[in-house]
């Protein structure tokens, strides 16, 4: 066997290349690339093969088989690439490699997640006395908001739900707009809550929950809104819904996976009106660009969260700010520590310049679109650009074009019943040049078909 330090070199060296090459990539990996993946269909081996053999075959199929999501012409989703700071802060963590479920397991990632959970409150702008629990995905992030929201209306209504569970519970009813992401309807099937209990609401013409079209709702509610429509980029009328539902003891959540993100900079008005919410859910790893398994679930009341997601007991007591007691997890990585890495080396003027930046580099997207003859579908009030040619077949040679030239990388949705491409400008390393030469080729392809 290969010395420690020879393997994580040769890992450390082989990933520098990596980096170093992603900008030549194909964006997309070729079929010589994606069929070569089959090198991995081997048979478990009796006898180990070897550390360096092992990251050898990783890189050497494994690496063309990528996505080049970590260079600046990917537009697909809504993902960005991972900052330096925070990629270099993730290889720290695994060399450290502390359980993070509280302080006992790993003071040092207690004590940074702290500083990294009171940080994201400030530069989002929710208030202060909110617990924030580390987790993997905006999608986990809603599971939890909706575990914690269930708990609490149904304790406000006599129901001990941990002593007592579901069945013959008070009904709690979900309400949400018909364009809600789908990790939404995903925690409301996993909770039980039942697809039958979901009154949707109607969204208007931009994407957003028609606040007029809201129905009755009661202490029984939870509303579920979003900010950051995921082909429109809109965000829901945050400010009267939330005002509605207070009134009247339902709990709203906000799915806010790159929305948020939006209220650290100068478009915050987009989400005027958000921070009366009762919860929560934001992604590092999309518009703050950390590495994945990056994200955020908020409650106002931090004791929602904390006797939801209690796990102390004799042999793991910890306080009740500990991280196993914020989210699904015992044993977990410090998710929190690259979200504080990219917070504290980009300062608030950093975070505000890479959302601002992402968000013109829309815009002119959007104008080179115009001028090329496309039919530009959506307001383009953040990072996302919603576009189509003149019918469906012909946006989809104009899509197959683009994703088979290796050269970017967008993705399809439906919007109104019709297809139409989604453009998301979300990495830190796109440049304007990266941008116009999509123009350009976007410009060439329309041309050529019509
Ligand atoms: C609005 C919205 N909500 C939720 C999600 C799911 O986030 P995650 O992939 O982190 O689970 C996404 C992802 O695209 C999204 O755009």
């Amino acid at each position: 066997m290969t010395g420690e330090r020879e393997v994580i070199a040769d890992g450390d060296s082989r990933a520098q290349a990596f980096l170093d090459g992603v900008g030549l990539r194909p964006v997309y990996p070729t079929p010589e690339s994606r069929q070569a993946l089959e090198g991995f269909d081997e048979s478990l081996p009796r006898h180990g093969l070897g550390d360096q053999a092992t990251i050898k075959l990783l890189d050497d199929l494994g690496s063309p088989g990528t996505v080049a999501t970590n260079g600046g012409r990917y537009f697909g989703f809504v993902v960005g690439a991972s900052l330096p700071v925070a990629a270099a802060a993730e290889r720290l963590l695994l060399a450290w490699d502390n359980g993070a479920a509280a302080y006992v397991t790993g003071p040092s990632a207690a004590a940074i997640e702290k500083v990294a959970a009171r940080w994201m409150l400030e530069i989002l702008d929710l208030p202060s006395e909110s617990a924030v629990g580390f987790t993997t995905s905006a999608s986990t992030g809603t599971l939890i908001a909706l575990i914690a929201a269930r708990r609490t209306l149904l304790g406000r209504l006599g129901w001990d739900l941990d002593r007592r569970g579901t069945s013959g519970a008070p009904d709690i009813r979900i309400v949400t707009s018909d364009v809600a992401h789908i990790s939404v309807t995903k925690a409301v099937r996993v909770l039980g809550f039942g697809l039958e209990n979901v009154a949707t609401v109607p969204s208007d013409e931009f994407g957003r929950l028609d606040a007029s079209k809201l129905p009755a709702i009661d202490d029984h509610t939870i509303v579920v809104l979003q900010s950051g429509e995921v082909n429109t980029g809109e965000s829901d009328p945050f400010r009267d819904v939330i005002a509605a539902a207070q009134a009247v003891g339902a709990w709203v959540h906000v799915d806010g996976a790159f929305g948020l993100w939006a209220r650290a900079s100068k478009h915050r008005a987009e989400t005027d009106g958000v921070d009366a919410a009762d919860s929560w859910t934001v992604d590092g790893h999309k518009w703050l660009n950390t590495p994945y398994d990056s994200a955020m679930v908020i409650t106002r009341r931090s004791e929602d969260l904390v006797a939801a997601m209690q796990s102390d007991s004799p042999y793991a007591p910890s306080s009740p700010d500990a991280q196993k007691n914020l989210s699904l997890d015992f044993s977990r990585r410090a998710r929190g520590v690259a979200i504080w890495a990219a917070l504290r080396s980009l300062g608030r003027d950093g975070v505000a310049e890479l959302i601002e930046r992402t968000v013109d580099l829309a815009a002119v997207v959007a104008d080179g679109l115009r001028d090329a003859g496309y039919s530009v579908l959506n307001r383009v009030v953040l990072n996302q650009v919603l576009f189509a040619s003149d019918d469906d077949e012909g946006t989809l040679r104009i899509l197959h074009a683009v994703q088979d030239s290796g050269k970017f990388w967008f993705g399809q949705t439906l919007w109104r019943g019709k297809v139409a491409l989604r453009i998301s400008v979300s990495s830190w390393r796109t440049t304007r040049d990266d941008v116009d030469q999509l123009i350009v080729m976007l410009a060439l392809l329309r041309q050529s078909d019509s």
